[in-house]
This record gives structure tokens, sequence and C-alpha cells, in this order.
């Protein structure tokens, strides 16, 4: 049977793909990773690299006023959004954000100039995916959740710069910020490492992403009473910390009953007030994140929080606040693009792909509240990620990005 356009496969470079990823792996090298927070010079040069490369792609180049980079195609015909980050976590991977950047690079390398494809792939690196300076920045600004108040207010966590600052310093103040064009894509596609071991574990290479957890986040505040350490008695005391610490572990003994499956729960930073040893601090507090897909899921465990801290609190001789400061918004990955990507894989993947709900947060769940979206994993080596020793084997690289392009190239010709 004679093969038909629409059935010929369009095939990624995959040399090409790895000679990007390590040019982007040398702006900001750590050890064999990267440290790249949103807006510091590093990361403003791989923003500058993206904006160098998109012309070879048919892109016309833009950075907009929140430090998002688009490319965008001329083309007639159906249009896709594919993209990821180039930021990354302080001294972490250099994968994790930048692989489904220069993916989407490819894509649209391979199939914006091919007329044999209907249509034609857009780029975007959404910025400060990370959350130096806020949650999904970029792409919040692009589906229109990002007031200039929470611009105005936002602070870099690490250092404390204001996001304000920031921009300026970046030379991108006073520039519009790009909202979405209604109808303009037909959807959005991101690829990302698994960064758990999933894939690995059961030798697969492609992932399938069914579902994107929400993130929500807390602040608990203990209030006690500072005091001597040395002439209070253990009986007198009303210790911030150690309700703290209660917590913690209450919150470790309780939560399991109540969760789902996957479920997880952190505490980040703790900060006791004053952090003396000779002072029994009079104030604690604590950063602690849930994340879950299922809404009603965590509602459940907001409220257990709540009765723990109002237990430990009692039991401590403290008061405690519960402050939420993040609301999850977990995202359904279209099924159209999950049999996309399932059909690509078993062209380039040899069919070793599986469904799979994603544990990070990625922009597809933001860009998911005004567009069909769909999201592709390859394997992360020992599942680890956040971290400078992150990696995937190059193989596995190459495939996911046969994988992708195909992908592209099906959503766009169907
Ligand atoms: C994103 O990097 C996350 O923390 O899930
Ligand atoms: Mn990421
Ligand atoms: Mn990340």
């Amino acid at each position: 049977m004679a093969e038909t356009m629409a059935d010929r496969p369009s095939k990624a470079n995959g040399a090409r793909v790895l000679a990007d990823l390590n040019a982007l792996r040398a702006i900001g090298a750590y050890k064999t990773g990267v440290h790249r927070p949103t807006f510091s010079e590093p990361h403003r040069r791989s923003l500058d690299w993206l904006v160098q490369k998109l012309p070879d792609a048919g892109l016309a180049a833009e950075i907009d006023g929140i430090g998002n980079v688009f490319g965008i195609s001329a083309k007639a015909g159906p249009r896709l959004l594919a993209g990821s980050h180039l930021e990354s976590q302080n001294f972490a991977g250099w994968l994790d954000g930048p692989l489904g950047v220069v993916y989407a690079l490819e894509a649209a390398r391979v199939i914006n100039p091919d007329p044999t494809v209907k249509g034609a792939v857009d780029v975007a690196s959404w910025c400060d995916e990370e959350g130096h300076f806020g949650h999904f920045l970029g792409s919040r600004s692009y589906v229109g959740e990002v007031t200039e108040q929470e611009i105005d207010a936002a602070r870099d966590r690490t250092d404390q710069r204001p996001l304000r600052e920031a921009i300026a310093a970046a030379g991108l103040a006073g520039r519009p910020r790009k909202t979405a064009e209604r109808g303009r894509h037909i959807g959005y596609l991101e690829a990302h490492i698994e960064q758990g071991r999933t894939l690995e574990g059961s030798r697969l290479n492609i992932g399938v992403v069914t579902s994107i957890v929400g993130i929500w986040q807390y602040r608990l505040t203990f209030t006690g009473e500072q005091n001597h350490a040395g002439t209070t008695r253990m009986k007198d005391r009303k210790d911030a910390g150690l309700a703290l610490a209660k917590a913690c572990v209450a919150v470790d003994d309780r939560f399991p009953a109540h969760a789902g499956p996957r479920t997880v729960w952190t505490t980040g930073r703790i900060m006791l007030d004053p952090g003396a040893p000779s002072i029994i601090p009079g104030r604690a507090e604590m950063l602690f994140q849930v994340r879950d897909d299922n809404p009603e899921i965590v509602e459940r465990l907001e409220a257990l929080l709540g009765e723990i801290a109002a237990e430990v609190g009692n039991l401590s001789g403290c008061s405690v606040e519960v402050t939420r400061l993040r609301t999850g918004k977990p995202a359904i990955m279209d099924s159209g693009f999950q049999r996309a990507i399932e059909q690509a894989a078993s062209i380039f993947a040899g069919g070793k792909s599986t469904h799979m709900p994603s544990g990070a947060g990625h922009d597809a769940q933001v860009l998911a509240s005004i567009m069909p979206a769909g999201m592709l994993f390859v394997p992360s080596i020992g599942g680890i990620s956040h971290h400078w020793s992150e990696n995937t084997d190059d193989a596995d690289i190459v495939t996911g990005a046969e994988v992708f392009v195909e992908t592209c190239r099906r959503l766009l010709t169907n």
C-alpha cells in the first residue's frame, strides 16, 4: 500500500538536540548541572541563546515583559504551542526545563519548513516555572492570571530581590506581557524528564502523562513564650519550636489514613525565633506543602492539618495559625494528546510507553486551563531531580525527541 503524506513520520535530529542541550548546560554550569535562577545573569543569557536559535525554525522571536520567550510562526494552518522553561532550581539539574524547550525548538525546525505537514509549531519558554519569585509566573501571565500588584509584591525567595528590580536589570522593564491569542493554538505540548523512577524501573522510554498534581502550600506559625533556657522549668515552658516539631510528627502519623495513593507532603523551611540554644523560642514558623491531583483529598488533609495544629498548640500552651499560601490547580491531560503520544511512541520507542500521573508541577497544568494540553516524560537516571546530578541517557533523550516531533506532526495532521 502506498504511504500517504499523513503517514510519513518526521525525524528529529538527535545530534542537534544533544548539542543544544549541552550548549545550555554550559550557561551557568555547576558541577554536572546548572545554577540558573530566574533573572540571574546566566538565565538571561539562556533566554538570549533561545532568541538567537528561533529563526532557524522559521520563527519570529520575542521576549515579553515577564521574561517569557516566544517563537512565532507565520506559516498558515493549525498551530501547536510547545515548550517548557530555562531557569533552574538553585544548584540543580541541566534537563529540568531545557529538555522541553529544546524538543519544542527541534519540532519547529523539522515541521515548520516541511511543506507536507500542515501548520506549524510555535515555541514558548515560560519564565520562573521553578518559583523563585512566585509560582508559574510566566505561564500564568500568559493565561491572564498575574496582576501588576502580584509583580509589585513578588521577591526572590533566596535573596529577597524585588521582581520589579530583577525585570529591570534583565532589560525588560516596561515591555508588554504577552497573553494568549484565543483560537491561535490547537493545544500545548510539553516534554520533561520524569524526575521519578517509574520509567527506569520498568525499562520504559516514554511516559504519557494523564494528570498533573496540584500543589497546595501553607505557613504554620506557632506563638509561645520566649524565656530563659536555664531558669525556666520544663513544666512552665511555652516552647513554640517544640510545638512545631510535634506538629511535624503528628502529620506524618495521621496523614496516611486520610491520604490518597499518591498524596505527598513535605515540610520546607523551618524558622525558630530566636534560634539560640539559651533561649526558648517564642515563635516558630514552617512552610508545608501537599500535592495531589484530587482536590477533595487535599481538602480533607487541610482540615486535618488545622486539627493537628490546634491540638499541639493546646498541649504546648502555644497559639497556632495556619495560612494557605498557594492553592493547587491539578490538571487532566487531553485524551487526544495522550493518544498521539502513545502512537508516536509505538513508532519511535517500540511501544515502550506507559500512562502515568505527574507528581511534579509543570506549566502544562496552567496552559490546560485555556487549551487542550499534553505531556510526555523521558526516564530520569535513578529518579534524581532538583539536584545537580540529575541526568538522562543520551539515547533516551534522542528517543524522546523523536517521539515528541512525531507527536507534534500527528497533532497538526489529524
Ligand atoms: C516543579 O519543579 C515542582 O516542584 O514540581
Ligand atoms: Mn521543570
Ligand atoms: Mn523543577
